[in-house]
């Protein structure tokens, strides 16, 4: 069973109606880490706000291990740009959000908020607030406390964008890290092309006329990735591959009427 399906999923906003995309279907296998790239506007951001269960498509349907989404689930955990933390909370408020939404109690809570600030590299930071920290460190917060939730699927929008590059490929290693072990599947939309390849199993690039999927880049590189990676003639290759199929899409605006967006593979 898949564990994220778009079945034939139409959005459209405004009036008169205007499509964001048409008919557009794809799945996720469990484990899988899948990287929405395209111009801006092209529904990166709609894509993943459907699978959050935030906005119901106009037709069509979104699954999660075959059962429609009709709503937010702490199954799902979204990531922003921002980092959205509650500001009057610490930080192990903030981590401990999660499990004591759940009926965690006081003792679990704390293994919770221990592990996941190991695990993003934020130990002895627990009574810190959200102002006190820098925008990577409260990104980090960001992710914990997602992820003490337990979601299997992971929904990442831009993440990283607001970061400079050493941070920013900080926080690529620890979330590869993070989901190293295949039991979370994450979605994540980005404009940085390498970030695309150096997270992903595959890589879907939208088009903007007709919005949608276009292509699919499947990344057949190894899932236990190292930052060296970066530098290695393969990636090189597939991320210039990249670079052309997004610029192609940006060009042309693509010729293929919409609702023949691809079936990615
Ligand atoms: N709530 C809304 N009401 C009206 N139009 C919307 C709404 N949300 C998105 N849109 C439109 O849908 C289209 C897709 O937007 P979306 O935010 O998904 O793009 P994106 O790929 O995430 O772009 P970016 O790279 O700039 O973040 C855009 O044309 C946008 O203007
Ligand atoms: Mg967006």
């Amino acid at each position: 069973m898949k564990e994220l399906e778009f079945r034939g999923v139409s959005v459209a906003f405004g009036t008169p109606l205007s499509p964001v995309f048409e008919q557009m279907s794809f799945d996720v296998e469990r484990g899988e880490v899948i990287s929405l790239v395209g111009p801006s506007g092209c529904g990166k951001t709609t894509t993943l706000a459907v699978l959050g269960g935030f906005l119901r498509p106009s037709s069509g349907s979104a699954l999660m291990r075959g059962v429609e989404i009709r709503g937010a689930s702490h199954e799902r955990g979204l990531v922003f740009q921002e980092h959205c933390l509650f500001p009057w909370l610490t930080v192990r408020g903030n981590v401990a959000f999660g499990p004591r939404m759940q009926g965690a109690g006081k003792s679990e809570q704390q293994v919770a908020v221990k592990e996941w600030l190991k695990r993003v590299g934020l130990e002895g930071q627990e009574d810190k607030y959200p102002f006190e920290l820098s925008v990577g460190m409260m990104q980090r917060v960001g992710i914990a406390r997602v992820l003490a939730a337990q979601p299997d699927v992971l929904l990442l929008d831009e993440p990283f964008a607001a970061l400079d590059t050493e941070r920013r490929y900080d926080l690529q290693d620890m979330l590869l890290s993070l989901l190293n072990d295949r039991t979370r599947t994450a979605v994540v939309a980005t404009h940085d092309l390498e970030e695309a390849v150096f997270l992903s199993d595959r890589v879907f690039v939208f088009g903007t006329s007709p919005k949608g999927i276009r292509e699919v880049l499947r990344v057949g590189l190894p899932r236990s990735r190292q930052p060296e990676l970066r530098y290695e003639s393969e990636f090189t290759r597939l991320k210039a591959k990249l670079v052309e199929l997004v610029r192609a899409e940006i060009r042309s605006g693509s010729a293929t009427p919409v609702g023949q967006t691809v079936a990615p593979t």
